[in-house]
């Protein structure tokens, strides 16, 4: 059998930088509150006019991608795209990707599981690796939010938080054994799946239906989040899918060498940190620039990381993902 491994990674985030100051003006917020809540100084959002989308972001990061990976857009078999920010309702920002990069007419995936999305699609990527199916997956994670987000006070601590940007890496086939991809582990708990949602555009919401009530209080086109609820479930689960990926390859948290979590909250990335008893140099935060991405949160970080040297031939490299749904999920790469 097959191992993958992943051979570029890139990641493109917005010019436009928006601090908290800068929230301040738009809705009752302030500097000191954001950071002492989340750890965010400052995220990118899109610029009007700039010409940037959920899928032209994840096009820039996937060139990138690819040239680091020494490979041609046609060098490329296949392509998995987690976003919960897609530029249409239908059809997924994955087919935009292929033809903006024109690629050949190769198949594109669409993963739907907000923060925990770039987890699922490497495991998705690796399984098709591991079978002899694919031999260069294209795994992209973007996310345009500032499109969508509430930013009046109503809407303060939900739009505070969230920032656009784009990752991507390709995930190669090798036969180099004990290297790569070492396991996936992927969890859900649909009950709790109202609890960090956006209900509407959708066939139970549908955009007809919203104008015609004409109801200032219906936002349920906007993101809810039942925020301490999802804080407390993200700590437990974030833990689970880290011990559970230690347990399968018989390795303790002392081996990891680089823990990459989803930027959700630095208090919950730090809270992990604790818990596995890491120092700084083995976790890489970023939420601190980019606010919470979402799909592409892992992703952007995993590149940031790796351009600033921080990932080493053989490193134990652990991705880590919460979200809505709830979805959760861990990645152990032996770098
Ligand atoms: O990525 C997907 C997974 N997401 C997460 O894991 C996020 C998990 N949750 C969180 O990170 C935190 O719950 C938040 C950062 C969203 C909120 O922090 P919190 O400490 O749970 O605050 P809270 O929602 O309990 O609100 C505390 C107070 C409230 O005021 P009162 O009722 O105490 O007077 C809020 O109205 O803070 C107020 N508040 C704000 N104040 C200033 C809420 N948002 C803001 C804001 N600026 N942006």
């Amino acid at each position: 059998m097959y191992s993958s491994k992943i051979t570029g990674l890139g990641f493109y985030v917005p010019e436009n930088i928006v601090t908290n100051d800068d929230l301040s003006k738009m809705m009752d917020t302030n500097d000191e509150w954001i950071q002492e809540r989340t750890g965010i100084k400052e995220r990118r959002w899109i610029k009007e006019g700039s010409g940037d989308s959920t899928s032209v972001m994840g096009a820039k990061a996937a060139r990138k991608a690819i040239e680091r990976a020494g490979l041609t857009k046609d060098d490329i078999d296949f392509i998995v795209f987690a976003t919960l920010s897609p530029d249409m309702y239908f059809p997924g920002g994955g087919v935009e990707i292929q033809e903006m990069l024109e690629m050949p007419t190769i198949g594109a995936l669409d993963v739907r599981n907000q923060c925990s999305g770039f987890v699922y699609a490497m495991s998705v990527a690796d399984q098709f690796i591991k079978t002899g199916m694919y031999k260069n997956i294209l795994v992209i994670g973007s996310e345009n939010h500032s499109g969508g987000l509430d930013k009046t006070t109503r809407g303060r601590n939900v739009s505070v938080i969230f920032g656009d940007g784009a990752g991507a890496v390709v995930l190669s086939r090798s036969e180099e054994e004990g290297k790569g991809i070492l396991s996936t582990h992927l969890h859900s708990e649909g009950k709790h799946a109202k609890e960090l949602v956006l209900e509407g555009p959708s066939t139970g919401r549908w955009v007809p239906e919203i104008i015609e009530n004409n109801d200032p209080d219906d936002i349920s086109y906007y993101p809810y989040m039942n925020g301490q609820f999802v804080f407390k479930h993200a700590v437990t689960r974030f833990s689970e899918a880290i011990l559970e990926g230690l347990e399968k390859n018989g390795l303790k948290p002392d081996d990891i060498d680089l823990l990459v979590p989803h930027q959700a909250n630095l208090r919950i990335a730090q809270f992990i940190q604790k818990k596995f008893k890491l120092n700084d140099d083995q976790v890489y935060n970023n939420i601190m620039y980019y606010g919470n991405t979402t799909a592409a949160s892992v992703v952007i970080a995993l590149s940031e990381a790796w351009e600033k040297g921080k990932i080493k031939d053989n490193d134990l490299v652990v991705l880590a993902a919460f979200g809505s749904g709830f979805t959760w999920g861990s990645v152990f790469i032996r770098w």
